[in-house]
């Protein structure tokens, strides 16, 4: 038996699968480190320091600062990558021509920055390279410790009841009976309703991103008669949905059954927002569901997954009462409050650790504060 902190490897892999899929780059950096997922990495971690600073919160000082320096320059690294990505690949559009372009890719997938290059706005104008900039930016830093986050906890769920780690072990077994390759294929994914099940119950009991804000565009009626004036900003609480007594029974036991779809399911279909809800909810949400699908599915068919001691020692991360939460009653009416708010920011919580982490030579971000 190994005993190791999977949130390391799970990140860097969900890192290299990102990298393939918006610039087919094989980043290979579960082998070796790069400057573009060391920056990546940094980034995720500053951006999440700074909001304890408030000094910080002002960008003149903060780009004083040695975290504000090392900001611009991860920055610097991350835009360069992409930019080079992005004009190499318009210059080859512009050469060959769209219709061309696209054939030479017939056999192939395209990839995110594809997609965007060749994406066009109602007047038929195409997005900037700015823009796609931007669009794979944001893919990048969304995708990477949400899912990470996710997938650690449902590894850390399999660990810890045995039972329905074997359940889904044998039904990814059955899946793949008789095949010589141990790869899924797209149709193979609707058949693993077990292993759905438990990844949606880990999504419910440890959500990666635990809180929302929301703009009130018009006032806002609770069920209880009180009002929320618009223009307030709200906090939502998915971590506090996700406990909330009335829909959840027993709400701090690991139950996938709750998900089972052979079920008829009388609550809210707000009553589980993992990927929050409404016109700005996440839009890489089938994406996410598929990769922890697959990863779960063949890491429990190669590995065995049992608890560490710091693992059996690991208390519930939040306490559901601390944080609060909207009642909200099952069949409670999902259409008003979310389609009358607009974002605003969100946030996302990693899995607890049992001391500072070692992000390959980078410690210090996870460490203590060198720069206080
Ligand atoms: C388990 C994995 C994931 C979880 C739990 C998650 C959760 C969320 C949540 C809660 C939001 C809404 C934030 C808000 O309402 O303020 C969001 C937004 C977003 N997510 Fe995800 N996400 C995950 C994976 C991904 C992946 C893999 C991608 C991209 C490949 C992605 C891309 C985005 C983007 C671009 C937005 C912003 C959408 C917008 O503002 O319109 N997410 N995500």
């Amino acid at each position: 038996m190994i005993s190791l902190d999977m949130f390391e490897h799970v990140s860097l892999m969900t890192l290299d699968s990102l990298q393939k899929c918006v610039f087919s780059h094989n980043s290979n950096c579960q082998e070796k480190m790069s400057d573009y997922i060391s920056a990546i990495i940094e980034l995720s971690a500053l951006v999440v320091r700074r909001q304890y600073r408030l000094h910080h919160y002002i960008d003149f000082i903060y780009y004083l600062t040695e975290d504000g320096r090392r900001f611009r320059q991860a920055c610097d690294t991350v835009h360069h990558f992409t930019t080079e990505v992005i004009q190499e690949r318009r210059q080859e559009l512009c050469r060959q021509g769209a219709e061309a372009w696209l054939k030479s890719k017939q056999d192939k997938t395209l990839d995110f920055i594809d997609v965007l290059l060749l994406a066009r706005d109602e007047d038929g104008k195409e997005l900037t390279d700015e823009d796609i900039r931007a669009e794979a930016d944001t893919f990048m830093f969304e995708g990477h410790d949400t899912t990470s986050s996710g997938l650690s906890w449902m590894l850390f769920n399999m660990a810890k009841y045995p039972e329905y780690q074997e359940k889904c072990r044998e039904e990814i077994q059955e899946v793949l009976k008789g095949r010589e390759v141990e790869e899924l294929e797209w149709d193979d994914l609707t058949q693993l309703p077990f292993t759905t099940m438990c990844i949606k119950e880990s999504l419910r009991q440890f959500p990666p991103v635990t809180l929302i804000s929301r703009r009130c565009t018009e006032d806002i009626k609770l069920p209880d008669g009180r009002i929320i004036p618009k223009g307030i900003i709200c906090l939502v609480s998915i971590y506090g949905t996700h406990y909330n007594p009335t829909v959840w029974p027993d709400s701090k036991v690991y139950n996938p059954y709750r998900f089972d779809p052979d079920t008829p399911q009388q609550r809210s279909p707000l009553a589980f927002v993992p990927f929050s809800a409404g016109p700005r909810n996440c839009i890489g949400q089938s994406f996410a569901m598929a990769e922890m699908r697959v990863v779960v599915a063949l890491t429990l068919l190669r590995s065995r997954r049992g608890q560490g001691p710091a693992q059996r020692e690991l208390p519930l991360p939040l306490s559901p009462e601390g944080i609060g939460y909207a009642p909200q009653s099952p069949g409670s009416d999902p259409g008003g409050p979310v389609d009358s708010v607009e974002q605003t920011v969100g946030c996302r919580r990693r899995p607890l650790r049992q001391g500072p982490a070692s992000w390959g030579s980078d410690s210090a971000l996870w460490g203590p504060d060198p720069d206080p």
